[in-house]
């Protein structure tokens, strides 16, 4: 009897499997894993993705294929296909996925994040391009940065002599990232100089991690559409978000418009600058509040997190951060702070942030692409529709490529320059093409000022019972990925106290 059951299941269950076999043959689709019928591979990931894509390369090739329910995945793990995928087919593979819940909150693309590659795209790019990052405008907000910078050695160096112990790093580069740029962009320091964040503030912070919490989330419903009516979207967190986001933004808009009436003089933050010219780009008010909330959710974390990587790089080699503290020494000296036109003169400085990139991408998958036509990618064919991941952190580690890839050794930079704004692509923190990160510079500058910073001003060691080779480097899983265990340090002023005052500055 049981028999008599299980061997129609058995043999449809081997006809799925030859037919799947059958079908990527055919269609000549990268190998990768055999999919279980209806839910693909979706369970077959494990938390950490880009890690179990990297060990996936390793048994299928650089270049695999794997389904989420239906839905056919590519990944890319070598410069090679890098640049066949970024450069060569650049064009035909600059859409975004979008799962219902993201569709949702970014109004179906209206910003730039998750906006297809078409009209809208090129005009909000440009926009960012011509306007929003250009160096003037990056250069007229620098005493915001260095505002923000110098307030956190403040309180780090407060923290240092009262407690004497060991401080989360996390903390204080998550404050400055967030005053940062909700000051870039919104105009405006949520925070007193007490450090205790206002109701605004506070409305912020849970805006944005509210919003991570429903794009994050990956349902077997948004990969079979014919099972999406057994996993409801949460209607009501969706629309709470939504007109909490577009509440808290149009109060700040009027407060700007209200501002620029008043005074007759335009400021430099983001908020003035789309609102200046949303009538000469045509933007529609969706256009507007979804750029300025993509740089809160893009510049924030991606910041913060690639300081927190390179710090504990730091301080597990000695040596690197000794070297980079006789370059600050030399280059500035021990009797002022450093600015941020120092930045071009600190060349091994720049080297550890590039190592520290390389090891530590804090997008190491970037953001997903999707094809909107048929292209050819290491000679496989990638159907349109298909997801397109690179896998950067694969990348930086390739041996192939890089010798010794698991040392941290930020000489290797000096001996060869390599970029890493897209034009070299064994290094891809940024992406590249058109897709490319469109804060890069301000990123480079932001995290190698505030490296600066942290180094100029204090040596730092481990807590006292854990060996440097104990530091804890694995990730956690995630879009952006922070260090599992946040980075734990004791910092030790080397400067004379008065440079450790912060003497705040509106503009
Ligand atoms: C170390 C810091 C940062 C890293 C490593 C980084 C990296 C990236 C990557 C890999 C992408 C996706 C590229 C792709 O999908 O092809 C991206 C997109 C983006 N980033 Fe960054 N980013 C950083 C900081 C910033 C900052 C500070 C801002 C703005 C204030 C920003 C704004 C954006 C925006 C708006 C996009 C979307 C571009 C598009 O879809 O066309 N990023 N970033
Ligand atoms: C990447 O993989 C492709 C396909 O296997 C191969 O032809 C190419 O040489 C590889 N590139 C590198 C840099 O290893
Ligand atoms: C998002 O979802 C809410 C609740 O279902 C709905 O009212 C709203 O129209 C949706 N917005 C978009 C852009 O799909
Ligand atoms: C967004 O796209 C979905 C699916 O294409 C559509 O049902 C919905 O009406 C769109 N919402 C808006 C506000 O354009
Ligand atoms: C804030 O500004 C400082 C000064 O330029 C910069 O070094 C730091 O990286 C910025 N913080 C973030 C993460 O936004």
């Amino acid at each position: 009897m049981a028999f008599s059951l299980a061997f129609p299941a058995l043999t449809l269950f081997l006809i799925y499997i030859a037919y799947n076999l059958y079908r990527r043959l055919k269609a000549k689709l990268p190998p990768g894993p055999r999919p279980w019928p209806i839910i693909g591979n979706l369970y077959d990931i494990e938390p950490i993705r880009f890690r179990c894509f990297a060990a996936w390369s390793e048994i299928y090739g650089p270049i695999f294929s794997f389904y989420l329910g239906s839905q056919l995945n590519v990944v890319i793990n070598n410069a090679t296909l890098a640049k066949e995928v970024l450069k060569d087919n650049d064009q035909n593979l600059a859409d975004r996925f979008r799962t219902k819940p993201l569709a949702n909150v970014s109004r179906n693309g209206s910003d730039l994040i998750w906006a297809d590659y078409g009209h809208h795209y090129v005009k909000v790019r440009k926009l960012c391009n011509l306007e929003l990052f250009t160096s003037k405008r990056i250069e007229a907000l620098r005493p915001i940065r260095e505002d923000e910078v110098t307030s956190m050695i403040h309180d780090i160096f407060r923290d240092s002599t009262k407690q004497g112990k060991s401080l989360i790093m996390r903390s204080y580069l998550g404050l400055v990232a967030f005053n940062n740029i909700t000051r870039l962009t919104f105009g405006k320091r949520f925070m007193d100089s007490q450090g205790n964040v206002d109701e605004q503030g506070k409305e912020l912070k849970e805006i944005v991690s509210n919003g991570m919490k429903i794009g994050g989330k990956l349902n077997l419903g948004d990969f079979v559409p014919w099972l999406s009516c057994f996993f409801k979207d949460d209607n009501e967190a969706l629309k709470a978000q939504d007109s909490h986001v577009d509440r808290f933004t149009r109060v700040i808009m009027e407060e700007h418009t209200l501002a620029r009436k008043n005074t007759g003089e335009t400021k430099q933050h983001f908020v003035d600058a789309l609102l200046t010219l949303q009538k000469e780009y045509e933007l529609s008010d969706d256009t507007v509040i979804g750029l300025l909330w993509d740089m809160v959710t893009a510049g924030m974390d991606t910041v913060a997190i690639t300081v927190e990587w390179a710090m504990a790089e730091l301080v597990k080699n000695t040596r690197v951060q000794q070297k980079a503290q006789e370059e600050l020494d030399r280059v500035i000296g021990s009797d002022r702070v450093i600015t941020e036109s120092d930045m071009s003169k600190l060349t091994y400085l720049q080297s550890v942030v590039k190592e520290s990139l390389r090891l530590h991408p804090p997008t190491p998958l970037m953001l997903p692409h999707l094809a909107s036509a048929n292209v050819k990618i290491g000679g496989y064919n990638i159907p349109k529709g298909t997801i397109v991941h690179v896998n950067v952190w694969a990348l930086g580690r390739d041996p192939k490529v890089w010798k010794n890839p698991l040392q941290f050794r930020p000489e290797r930079f000096i001996e060869e320059d390599i970029d890493m704004k897209g034009h070299d692509f064994r290094l891809l923190p940024f992406g590249a093409g058109r897709r490319i990160c469109p804060g890069t510079n301000l990123a480079i500058n932001m995290v190698t000022s505030m490296l600066a910073h942290l180094l100029h001003h204090f040596e730092w060691s481990p807590p006292i019972g854990i060996e440097r080779d104990g530091i804890d480097m694995l990730e956690s899983p995630g879009t952006v990925t922070y260090m599992q265990t946040p980075l734990q340090v004791v910092p030790t002023p080397r400067l004379p106290q008065h440079l450790y005052e912060r003497s705040p500055i509106v503009i």
